[in-house]
């Protein structure tokens, strides 16, 4: 019997406890100033094998250590801490379906934005479908926002934490302020670099063309999972910087993330995007993706972890 979402159990300080029961210190850094790092790690439901895979567990690990170092905080627990407590509170809730786990190291205690520590975490289940809703869209239409993401040289957005969501907040906000669903950010030299809260692919003559890391993105384990998808399955990829006016002339395009998954672009700025539809490139990876996400791909069982 799996665990009602608003009585749901998650893993907070060590303790596997209910939501309502877990209680942050109003004066800690990370209410204050969101001094955290974070993952959002997906797990499908495989139904023919009765099975929950975490999608590969190991490389949101790695990601969220690079982030604690960056931004210095003292993180006390290992990868196998991680692990044991993501797959003890699944199994609390008994949940038997797809989710997105948020894993979070935050800064507790009174100190401020300067702090090191105490760093504790959190990790709540969280079932998809209940994200937000441009997450749950079959197709976007977006915008190219005037805000610019930010940047290697104010604060990276290689880093997954708390505080550089308020500049996908700003875009997205505008975004949907305007009427669109989301929106592409350019980098400070107004190359392309990302959305809020994903990556960009388009297809350009049938080679697959998505920004370099250095663009000013987010080192994204669905855009890694992407490329290595396509290279197993013949279609060309290209990371490259990207002009903005490359976006209108495209012949796909799609938003990629743990959140997102592969989600396709129908027009951005009111150009049409192809035909205005999913386009062919982007069905197939989005298809490949879940197979390779819920375990179903031989060549990639090395990216599963089973729950139970
Ligand atoms: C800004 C940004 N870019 C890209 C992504 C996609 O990253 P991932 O594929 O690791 O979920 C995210 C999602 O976390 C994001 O917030």
């Amino acid at each position: 019997m799996k665990t009602y979402v608003a009585n749901r159990f998650i893993w907070y300080k060590g303790e596997i406890v209910n939501v309502n029961d877990a209680k942050i210190n109003i004066l800690a850094p990370t209410a204050q100033f969101g001094l955290n790092v974070f993952e959002g790690i997906p797990c499908y439901w495989n139904d023919e094998e009765k099975q929950l895979y975490a999608f590969r567990l190991n490389d949101h690990y790695d990601r969220l250590i690079r982030s604690a170092k960056l931004i210095q905080i003292n993180c006390p627990y290992t990868k196998e801490d991680f692990k044991k407590s993501l797959v003890d509170v699944i199994r609390a809730n008994e949940y038997d379906e797809n989710l997105s786990v948020r894993q979070t190291l935050f800064v507790d205690g009174f100190g401020s934005w300067g702090s090191e520590e105490p760093v504790d975490m959190f990790v709540s289940p969280i079932p998809k479908g209940k994200i937000s809703s441009e997450y749950n869209k079959k197709g976007l239409n977006c915008c190219v926002t005037s805000w610019r993401r930010i940047s290697d040289i104010t604060l990276s957005p290689r880093i997954k934490c708390g505080a550089n969501y308020i500049n996908s907040r700003v875009g997205q906000r505008e975004a949907l302020r305007n009427g669109y669903d989301t929106c592409i950010f350019l980098n400070e030299i107004g190359k392309v670099s990302e959305g809020p809260g994903s990556c960009l692919f388009m297809v350009v003559n049938g080679t697959l063309v998505t920004p370099m890391l250095t663009d000013s993105v987010l080192e994204s384990i669905t855009r890694d999972t992407i490329i290595k998808i396509a290279k197993t399955i013949g279609i060309p990829v290209e990371e490259r910087t990207i002009d903005r006016t490359e976006l209108y002339t495209c012949e796909e395009a799609f938003l990629c993330g743990s959140a997102m998954e592969v989600t396709p672009i129908l027009s951005i700025d009111k150009y049409i995007i192809g035909s205005g539809e999913a386009g062919k490139i982007t069905t197939k990876l989005h298809k490949a993706y879940l197979d390779a996400a819920k375990g179903k791909n031989e060549k990639f069982m090395n990216w599963v972890t089973p729950i139970y």
